[in-house]
């Protein structure tokens, strides 16, 4: 529900607070995330909006028609991530954003961090995308929303995640997935948040997705979020699939070191 501010509290005619565009309902939707939705439909990245695929703490999903621009390039289906602007979780934002020399000094304010983050995961699909990784193409990111290629079916399916999935060749799947975590690597990027969660499998290709938090190999604990990305990994194929492989060795595999 829309909260009144006392007389006293207004704030000036044409300043606009954070406190005036608090979060209406859920979470998702407040003024500023409805204006960036406005954006999408004028610059023609998306039609019409279908309905959610995921909902959750972080982030709601949405399935949409993609429009005519040129950035969406003919594909049929758009996935519009908006995230959720209360999410107690954007508390940990600081360790990923402070430490990566691409977005400076961390500004105060929840839709500037969330915004922050919507950038970063963009541009961090964008790295990925040149590096040659599986990835959901970035088309365009306003406030808190991100506009991305849909990974999944013609009929609007999105692809399970591989937490989902029962493998026929695990092995291969997982070469696949180390393949993707080098590639990021060559090129300065460490997911960060690499898990059976976070990749989707489509015709038996993994696709790393939710790469916000991801940072750049100048950041300080870059050595601590590849481990941990690596030891999630390994230890999934490890408790699902019997496949042993030693966190080193998986870490040799995806940093190229001897
Ligand atoms: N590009 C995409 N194409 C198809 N489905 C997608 C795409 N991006 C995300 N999804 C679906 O939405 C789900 C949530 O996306 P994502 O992992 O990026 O958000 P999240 O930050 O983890 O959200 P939360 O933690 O709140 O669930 C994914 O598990 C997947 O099912
Ligand atoms: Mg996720």
């Amino acid at each position: 529900m829309a909260r009144r501010l006392g007389r006293r509290k207004m704030p000036d005619r044409g300043v606009h607070t954070e406190r005036e565009t608090e979060p209406i309902e859920g979470g998702v939707f407040n003024t500023n995330s409805m204006l960036s939705l406005h954006k999408l439909f004028n610059k023609h990245i998306i039609e019409k909006i279908e309905f959610p695929i995921s909902t959750g703490k972080e982030a709601d999903v949405y399935l949409a028609l993609a429009g005519s621009a040129e950035q969406v390039d003919g594909a049929k289906f758009v996935a519009v991530k908006f995230f959720r602007l209360e999410s107690q979780s954007f508390r940990g934002m600081k360790r990923y954003i402070a430490g990566d020399p691409r977005f400076g000094k961390v500004r105060k304010g929840r839709n500037t961090m969330v915004k922050t983050w919507c950038e970063k995961e963009f541009w961090n699909l964008k790295i990925a995308l040149k590096a040659g990784a599986r990835v959901p193409e970035p088309y365009f990111a306003v406030g808190s929303l991100l506009a991305m290629e849909f990974i999944g079916d013609e009929n609007g399916n999105a692809a399970p995640m591989l937490k989902e999935t029962k493998l026929n060749e695990p092995n291969e799947m997982l070469n696949q997935i180390l393949k993707q975590a080098a590639l990021l690597y060559s090129v300065g990027l460490v997911h960060a948040d690499l898990s059976e969660f976070n990749i989707l499998v489509k015709d038996e290709k993994p696709y790393l997705i939710d790469i916000g938090q991801g940072v750049t190999l100048n950041h300080p604990e870059a050595g601590v979020f590849i481990r941990k990305d690596i030891t999630n990994i390994t230890h999934y194929f490890a408790s699902k699939y019997n496949i042993r492989i030693s966190v080193d060795d998986a870490l040799k595999i995806v940093t190229k070191l001897p």
